[in-house]
């Protein structure tokens, strides 16, 4: 079995959490795992490599994979957080959940024109992504490339998103 269907193995499945009917991914067993870890961050920054100057990861599963990517690719990191956590958000952006509202919120630490790699753990309906795109704009930071590790496509995000590269397809 190569590094990666190992890593693809360890993903724990969690019947009705955090409410029924829904099938919850746990990558925690994957994060433990060394090798899996190394496998996977690896692949996440293969079709970039060379092409980013710094990695953002979307709170909170995403910082986990953006920390590694950040040391990994030798680049710098820009955390994409939920409203109210950041002391002086630079730019803000609200989406729609499906019987809510949501907000993240960056700071500008990074220099306009900055080339950026977008990362989180899941892509679902595609809500969160389209909302980082939105808020790298408004920072006139250029996004390089998408990257999740778990795409659900049953849910459509890439409809909304365009181009992610996806590790692991559920
Ligand atoms: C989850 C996941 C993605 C998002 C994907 O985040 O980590 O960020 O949902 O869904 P979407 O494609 O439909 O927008 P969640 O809000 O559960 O945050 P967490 O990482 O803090 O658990």
């Amino acid at each position: 079995m190569s590094s990666l269907a190992y890593a693809e193995s360890l993903i724990r499945t969690i019947p009705d959490y955090p409410e029924p009917g829904i099938a919850f991914r746990d990558i925690t067993p994957l994060l433990a795992d060394a090798g899996a870890l190394r496998a996977v961050i690896d692949a996440l920054i293969e079709p970039f490599a060379g092409e980013f100057d710094v990695v953002a990861g979307i709170e909170a599963r995403g910082f986990l994979l953006a920390g590694a990517i950040a040391i990994a690719a030798g680049v710098g990191l820009v955390p994409i957080r939920k409203a109210g956590k950041l002391p002086r958000p630079a730019a803000s952006v609200s989406y729609a959940l499906e019987y809510a509202e949501a907000t993240i919120e960056a700071h500008d630490d990074v220099a306009p024109g900055a080339r950026m790699l977008l990362v989180d753990d899941v892509l679902a309906t595609g809500g969160t992504l389209v909302a980082a795109h939105r808020l790298a704009a408004k920072l006139a930071i250029t996004v390089v490339g998408t990257a999740v590790l778990m795409e659900l496509p049953a849910l459509g995000g890439r409809t909304q998103v365009g181009d992610v590269h996806a590790v692991f397809t559920a």
